[in-house]
């Protein structure tokens, strides 16, 4: 077993239930309660086959916003980053969701089938959106929480107007609600959360 990439892991999961704990807002409480259901053992570890994608380039400037507000976090994120596979939804297309889409988007899970643990119906992850796009209306039957680490996010809920979210604000989607993101100027880092019903991808409105 890689230890190092284990201890890393676990140091990625800590901090972002130290950080989540740390805030008030919907649905942190039954994310937090998930993730300590899950198991993070070292017979539950597994290292994932790296990949990156062309969002990644926005990665270094984003880590350095993290900095400010969540170092720890910002470190763990750093110390994993060239371990992490990075994905894209299958059925997203620069034709569906505009150009320029596909190399500015990209998640990758911490826990779940494709993570560092494969955990129980439950994914915690991250996701990137590169500057000027609009992750349009969707919707799933997983419960979701964001919980966006850069500035400059916009988040749409139930066909409603964009807000603003500063960073450490958090966003919660009940199920099969309709929910959309924009950038505009600058790249989003976001965590994100789906705490059961994770076996339906996301399905563009
Ligand atoms: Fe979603």
């Amino acid at each position: 077993m890689n230890t190092d990439l284990y201890e890393n892991a676990r140091w990625l999961i800590g901090a972002i239930a130290r950080g989540l704990n740390a805030r008030q807002g919907e649905g942190i409480r039954l994310v937090l309660e998930r993730m300590a259901e899950q198991s993070l053992g070292e017979a539950d570890f597994r290292q994932p086959e790296p990949s990156t994608l062309p969002v990644l380039r926005h990665l270094p400037q984003c880590i350095g916003e993290v900095m400010l507000i969540e170092p720890d976090l910002a470190a763990a994120i750093a110390a994993i980053e060239d371990d992490l596979q990075w994905r894209q939804s299958s059925s997203y297309t620069d034709e569906l969701l505009g150009e320029g889409f596909t190399a500015n988007y990209g998640w990758s899970e911490i826990i779940g089938p494709r993570g560092f643990f494969p955990g129980d119906d439950f994914l915690l992850g991250v996701l990137m959106l590169g500057p000027g796009h609009h992750y349009r209306d969707h919707y799933h039957p997983a419960p979701e929480l964001y919980w966006p680490l850069t500035s400059g996010s916009l988040w749409s809920r139930g066909g409603g107007a964009f807000e603003e979210k500063r960073p450490g604000a958090t966003i919660w989607h009940p199920p099969m609600i309709l929910h959309a993101t924009k950038t505009i100027d600058t790249p989003l880092l976001t965590v994100w959360s789906w705490t059961r019903d994770t076996m339906t991808p996301a399905k563009l409105a």
